[in-house]
């Protein structure tokens, strides 16, 4: 698509965000998955339901300003996910690979928080003020799951490590 306004800007970002919601869906699931700890495997499956609520919340976003909800692929969250199949790939103890995990989820949420920050902004600027709502109440979740990851990762035993 063309960018010729702010409110293409704004579709085109929703579109990115879109697409990395539901790919999170899938990483989030394999998170949970590859993590040994109960705290963290349970952390990532509650926040995996968040994530559902994302995307839906961006379709209602969508329906504010009018267009169908349409998914862009967005070569960062991809990125992220090769990160992690590269890291597995490297056989590390259940104790590294669940210090990875805390600091994988971590980079999303910051990416996340950093899409969110930018869209809001940009629906108040369009006069979108529900749309702004609700992509700021998404923000809310991402910034509360990041704590809680950075709460694990603080409180992290560096004594798992070593297979
Ligand atoms: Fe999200
Ligand atoms: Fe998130």
């Amino acid at each position: 698509m063309t960018i010729e306004n702010t409110e293409d800007l704004f579709v085109e970002g929703l579109q990115h965000v879109y697409y990395t919601e539901q790919r999170l869906l899938d990483a989030l699931s394999e998170l949970e998955e590859s993590s040994s700890e109960e705290e963290l495997q349970e952390g990532f499956a509650e926040h995996r339901e968040e994530t559902q609520q994302h995307v839906e919340r961006l379709e209602e976003v969508f329906e504010a300003v009018g267009r169908e909800p349409e998914a862009a692929e967005d070569p960062v969250v991809e990125g992220m996910i090769e990160a992690h199949e590269e890291f597995v790939e490297k056989e590390p103890s259940d104790g590294a690979l669940d210090r990875f995990n805390i600091a994988a989820g971590q980079k999303s949420e910051h990416y996340e928080i950093a899409c969110y920050g930018n869209l809001t902004p940009m629906a108040d600027q369009l006069g979108l003020d529900e749309a702004a709502d609700i992509l700021e109440r998404n923000m809310r979740e991402e910034q509360d799951a990041l704590d809680e990851l950075a709460t694990l990762g603080e409180q992290f035993d560096y004594g798992r490590i070593e297979a």
